[in-house]
């Protein structure tokens, strides 16, 4: 007995971890269920806070690594909406997300009997509720069977029981339902590469929030603030309930309960949390044209002189890495993209008003005489290992990678764009696309990257003979941008493309269910430890949002003081306070068309990330007119729009086909005239957080029917889309909640009441828009070329009333480019039933001469019975009554039809 107590010492003393256990007790694993928990005590109340000690009860747990015996609880009421329980080792070893990273909203000390939640402890075995405190109802409760607090070295387990069959969204990234599913159910967290975007597994991002909707009782929202890789289990078993149970790779309890009661309030609340998303330049909202595998600059300048000649609008040209020397970062392949060719498309773009964005991958190529690297290498920003840079591999070859928390690492990502992307010298582009950084690593755990040509994971490469351009026209491009006439050979590119000690941090005892395999699959090895000594272990998931935040740095020091745009692929809670994100490697078929509609729901609404759109018409595989016609459509009210595909897969350009080409021209039409209404819709997300694109029930909270609707959804706060979602078919059905709605492009007056609706005859050119009633819209009287032209536009005022009789709505005016506006105009619309007044704040000048004159040509009033005489004209069969101003936007105005 004395022996084998001893032997249990001697192992627990070697496997001693940064807390050493406190206390001599039986040191085995337990069976989960039999995990004694913790008992709180020195529990300590003031109006605003609680705090108490929780000591592990004298059996071991040790389920998947060693227990922490001692942690602290804190409870902070932060606001009279937001209670804060963080849960931690009390020797404060364990990793925790930094503040430099992810700053933590400060505590407001609200008072806990004005709060709107409250907290409510029990000591022995430690557990606690949360409780909403005008109804009672528990919304987190930690109490159930099988549920007692593990925290240990490499395994967190936290349970909270839920009523049965929950309403529960978000747990992003992911491609599945938007309304999670409630049995068997696992989330895994855990940022990955994925050459498409399977259902149910791990992909590009991590968002540990979830929005927990029940009806008339209210939405909550909890985000656990945690970094490590994690399984998030929601399940319903007859014995233990049903349940939602994080399991984490380690990291503390840092959660934010928020109480709503209204979903759009939980949307805020998390953005007090995480901050308000970035506001984005006005141009980004228009068409972007993308491909992986344009052949050289040449082909690029032509896609962007068939869009001019098929008169599809065109805003942004992008390149992928299709530009570079070898696939190595900020160069250009002197054959095929030469700098002084690429200077000139940029700059022909730019002449009229268009735009460009290039790729950027965090992958930095380990090879003699490349300047990135040696002045990296010079200036020690990239990720060790014991015996020198941590080598992986990526589309140049072999890559190291920066170490986003060394010291020197932003300077000198600043300089190479300074450099390359010089508005003088180099590449002036707009706006900066970065990929390849949950990090993407094509050597998986234990294979050589120097060796990988043989492995099978060698990267395509570029083909390394050029054509034959000779005598080609590119069409709209000026003559000295033209191809040699006479035949003259161009060579060919080469072608080629700290917290705990004492942790395993490559093969953790649990393992969660990376879909890429182990933690280091594909990946960044999670034993780099970063310059600051954590390890990549604990921050893996936010390595893309470092990269991306990185890049936006460094596009402020080209563009000081105007809005920089950064579309990234991965990304962790709080991304959108400063970039954009699409969603990756979807195919090119209804179901990945379906899909990213749930996706732009969890980002926007949830996330707060709102610039984001899935790649329109597919990435993988080739897609066809028909997929490609409703694409082009769904993607005009996507807040971001970009038609891309992968380099195996045909050329999709709108152009291609006659019907995605009138599709596409109807779609950009319609999402210019929206634009500014879109535009405001992002300017208030960025102010406190309200959503610009709402699921149904933000709207209709008490209609269960809307609960697992992610096939429609609210663009803006007034638009009710209702795309067809059925491959090859004219045909959709719908729900059209209980209320009035008037048809988008007929105007006709349309009585919801609950139930679904059936259009049979919707062509491949159109989608089923409804304005909701009690909304004002402005709408620009003409669409334009570019988003330039697109703001000489005047407006008109289209009053949706609601069942009240009354409508509102709003403007919202700037310069579309400054961070710091120089004055903004800010409109109020309301419809009172007779008048329409409009007022505000009236700050924004114009930019040019053309933009200061923009007037408000008319007033449209829907669902009218009656002509009013005088200056308004009724269309007897819409029941729209139209009123013909000029009405200018500088000063308040009044409009009564009739007078
Ligand atoms: C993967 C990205 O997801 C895709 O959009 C891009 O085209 C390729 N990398 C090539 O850069």
């Amino acid at each position: 007995m004395i022996v084998s107590l001893f032997l249990t010492l001697v192992a627990s003393a070697t496997a001693a971890i940064a807390s050493p256990l406190a206390r001599a007790r039986l040191h085995r694993r337990t069976a989960i269920g039999d995990c004694p928990g913790y008992t709180a005590s020195n529990v300590v109340k003031t109006d605003s806070t609680l705090t108490a000690d929780l000591t592990l009860a004298d059996t071991a747990c040790n389920v998947y690594g060693e227990d922490i015996d001692d942690l602290k609880l804190l409870v902070e009421y932060q606001t009279d909406h937001r209670l804060h329980i963080k849960i931690y080792d009390a020797a404060l070893n364990v990793y925790q997300v930094p503040d430099s990273f992810m700053p933590r909203p400060a505590s407001q000390n609200a008072s806990s009997s004005a709060a709107a939640i409250q907290f409510n402890l029990v000591e022995d075995p430690f557990s606690f509720t949360i409780t909403r405190t005008n109804t009672n109802e528990t919304l987190f409760d930690t109490s159930g069977v099988n549920s007692t607090l593990i925290f240990e070295s490499q395994y967190v387990r936290l349970r909270t029981q839920l009523p049965p069959s929950p309403n529960l969204y978000g747990l992003g990234e992911h491609s599945d339902s938007f309304r999670l599913e409630a049995t068997n159910y696992q989330r895994t967290l855990w940022n990955s590469e994925s050459p498409y975007i399977p259902r149910h597994a791990n992909l590009y991002g991590s968002h540990p929030m979830y929005f927990d909707h029940r009806g008339s009782a209210g939405t909550h929202g909890v985000f656990l603030l945690n970094s490590d890789g994690m399984d998030i289990n929601i399940n319903n078993s007859p014995s233990e309930g049903q349940y939602l149970e994080y399991n984490t790779n380690g990291g503390i309890i840092d959660l934010y309960i928020m109480a709503g009661p209204k979903a759009s309030d939980v949307s805020k609340q998390y953005a007090e949390v995480v901050g308000l998303p970035a506001m984005m330049p006005y141009w980004v909202f228009g068409f972007h044209q993308c491909k992986y595998g344009y052949f050289d600059v040449l082909d690029v300048a032509e896609v962007v002189g068939n869009y001019s000649i098929a008169g599809i609008p065109l805003e942004t040209m992008w390149t992928d890495i299709d530009y570079m020397n070898l696939r190595q970062d900020f160069t250009t392949d002197p054959a095929r993209f030469p700098l002084h060719k690429m200077r000139e498309l940029v700059s022909t773009l730019h002449g009229r008003d268009q735009h460009y964005i290039v790729i950027v991958d965090p992958g930095i190529h380990a090879t003699p005489n490349y300047t990135p690297y040696s002045d990296g290498v010079s200036q020690d920003v990239f990720l060790k290992n014991s015996t020198g840079e941590y080598l992986g591999v990526d589309w140049p070859g072999v890559v190291v990678y920066p170490d986003w928390f060394a010291s020197n690492t932003q300077q000198w990502w600043t300089n190479q764009f300074a450099k390359f992307f010089s508005p003088e010298s180099g590449i002036d582009i707009d706006a900066v696309w970065v990929d390849m950084n949950e990090a993407s690593n094509f050597c998986p755990y234990g294979c050589d990257p120097n060796g990988t040509a043989s492995s099978g994971n060698d990267p395509p490469k570029p083909t390394s003979t050029p054509r034959n351009n000779t005598g080609r026209v590119i069409p709209g491009f000026p003559p000295d941008f033209q191809p040699p006439t006479s035949s003259k050979v161009r060579r060919g590119s080469p072608g080629s493309m700290t917290g705990l000690s004492g942790r395993d941090l490559l093969n953790p005892p649990y393992a969660i269910h990376n879909h890429r395999g182990r933690l280091s699959d594909y990946t960044i090895y999670t034993n780099i430890i970063n310059s600051n000594g954590i390890a990549q272990y604990d921050t893996h998931n936010f390595y893309g949002t470092m990269n991306a935040f990185a890049s936006r740095e460094a596009m402020l020091g080209r563009r000081p003081g105007r809005r920089p745009m950064v579309l990234t692929r991965s990304t962790f809670a709080g991304a959108g306070t400063k970039v954009a994100h699409w969603f990756g490697d979807n195919d090119s078929n209804w179901d990945d068309y379906r899909i990213s509609i749930a996706q732009m729901l969890a980002f926007t609404s949830m996330f707060q990330m709102p610039m984001v759109g899935s790649d329109v018409c597919g990435f993988n595989g080739a897609t066809d007119d028909k997929l490609c016609s409703r694409w082009a459509t769904l993607g005009a009210f996507y807040p971001f729009y970009r038609n891309h595909a992968d380099i195996s897969a045909p050329p999709q350009e709108f152009y291609r086909w006659p019907l995605v080409t009138a599709a596409a021209k109807h779609a950009i039409d319609t999402r210019y005239k929206l634009l500014d209404y879109i535009y405001t819709a992002l300017y208030r997300q960025t102010q406190d957080g309200t959503p610009l694109i709402k699921p149904l029930f933000f709207k209709y909270p008490t209609d269960p029917n809307t609960f697992g609707i992610d096939l429609q959804y609210f663009y803006g706060d007034s638009l009710l889309i209702s795309p067809v979602t059925d491959a090859n078919s004219t045909a959709v059905s719908f729900y059209l909640p209980d209320d009035i709605f008037y048809d988008y492009w007929t105007f006709e007056e349309v009585r919801g009441n609950g139930s679904m609706v059936t259009l049979t005859n919707v062509d491949y050119t159109t989608i089923p828009v409804y304005m909701k009633g009690g909304s004002i819209i402005p709408i620009r009287a003409n669409s334009a070329n570019t988003t330039t032209a697109l703001r000489q536009q005047n407006f008109n005022v289209i009053i949706a009333p609601g069942l009240d009789g009354v409508a509102t709505g709003s403007l919202y005016l700037d310069d579309g480019d400054s961070i710091v506006q120089p004055g903004i105009t800010d409109i109020n619309f309301h419809w009172n039933g007779k008048s329409l007044t409009s007022n505000g704040t009236y700050g924004y000048q114009g930019g040019s001469k053309r933009e200061a004159g923009v007037v408000v040509e008319s007033v449209i009033i829907l669902g009218q019975e009656n002509s009013i005489n005088g200056t308004a004209r009724f269309n007897k069969s819409t029941g729209a009554i139209t009123v013909t101003g000029p009405w200018g936007l500088t000063g308040p105005f009044e409009v009564t039809p009739g007078q």
